[in-house]
């Protein structure tokens, strides 16, 4: 099959696109950043010939994460639903059949109450999440036959290119190399956490297996767990000290189900608890310590500023 993966230079994007290849599929990455199996274009203004012969589309690439800056809200629409609006386009004019949304459990912010299911009404507060519940919108009305969403829980673990912003793999880098945890606040706020392998493993099924015409959703995550709670998982396993900080933000809290649209499987895989993914991340990062950057304390702060340099 001819996939193409956008956000290819991405932490999913990069794992994916090499089980692609190695699987003997025709992986055609697109990013902004240089990457392996990849070209170099953005979303919103690709040529339409790199459509041509395309089988599926795993659109990962965009704005990943939701930071509480409201400067950044323009850049968040234009790169998470102008961005899927165009690809689209080009998408439906060359023929292609099945599109996967990398889409998030944050359309659910707010809903720490009850485990949010797949036809849970989303409610989503910060720009990331109601651009990701407007680009869900966006897939469903397209003319593509097979269309897929993935909401996913907030991820971990750190494969070839690590995302050392997403709580766990903070958490575990800053217990091995600080000796501390850190916590903003009380720390009473709900997460649902996804393993990165299963992840990849989820997209590389929906990039390559057919699924019956229409719009499909999947909410996808191991285990919903508070971010104290992670944290003290990851100080019970290597002596680390938990230090709370003070925090006078809006926490995000929201929980989800395991769930896919009624009639559909999800992709066959066990979820694993939060002990199994303190254990996985932590071994991960002492094996891997002497290889990943030092990073500020906000490593938020950096990636921002990392994404406007190069979407402006
Ligand atoms: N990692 C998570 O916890 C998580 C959870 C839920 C949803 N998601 C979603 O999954 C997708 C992938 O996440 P990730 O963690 O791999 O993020 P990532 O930031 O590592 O990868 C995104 C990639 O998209 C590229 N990109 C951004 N704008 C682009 C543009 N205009 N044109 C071309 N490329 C562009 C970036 O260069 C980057 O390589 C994102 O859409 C994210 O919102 C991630």
């Amino acid at each position: 099959m001819k996939v193409m993966v956008t956000g290819a230079a991405g932490y999913i994007g990069q794992p994916l696109t090499e089980m692609l290849h190695t699987e003997g599929h025709e992986v055609l990455g697109v990013d902004i950043r240089p990457a392996q199996h990849t070209t170099e274009g953005d979303i919103r203004d690709l040529p339409d010939h790199l459509f041509e012969g395309v089988d599926s589309i795993v659109h990962l690439a965009g704005v990943s994460f939701a930071p509480e800056w409201t400067d950044a809200d323009d850049i968040i629409w234009d790169a998470n639903v102008e961005g899927v609006r165009r690809v689209l386009d080009q998408a439906e004019q060359a023929g292609v059949r099945r599109f996967v949304l990398a889409s998030s459990a944050s359309i659910f912010e707010g809903r720490s109450d009850d485990l949010a299911r797949v036809d849970t009404r989303p409610r989503p507060v910060s720009a990331y999440g109601r651009s990701k519940a407007c680009a869900e919108r966006v897939v469903t009305a397209s003319a593509i036959p097979q269309k897929v969403a993935l909401r996913k829980g907030t991820l971990c673990g750190l494969g070839p290119n690590p995302r050392l912003d997403l709580v766990l793999n903070q958490m575990s880098l800053n217990a091995v190399r600080k000796g501390k945890v850190f916590v903003d606040g009380t720390g009473d706020n709900h997460r649902p956490m996804l393993r990165l392998s299963r992840t990849v493993r989820n997209y590389f099924h929906f990039a390559t297996t057919e699924v019956p015409d229409g719009s499909h959703f999947f909410n996808i995550c191991d285990d919903n767990v508070t971010v104290v709670g992670i944290a003290k998982g990851v100080c019970q396993l290597t002596g680390a000290e938990l230090v709370h900080r003070e925090y006078t933000g809006r926490p995000r809290s929201y929980v989800m189900r395991n769930e896919a649209t009624a009639g559909l499987p999800l992709p066959p895989e066990e979820p694993i608890g939060i002990d199994g993914m303190v254990a996985e991340v932590v071994a991960e990062m002492q094996a891997e310590i002497d290889r990943l950057p030092q990073v500020s304390t906000d490593p938020r702060l950096d990636r921002l500023e990392e994404i406007n340099r190069d979407l402006r």
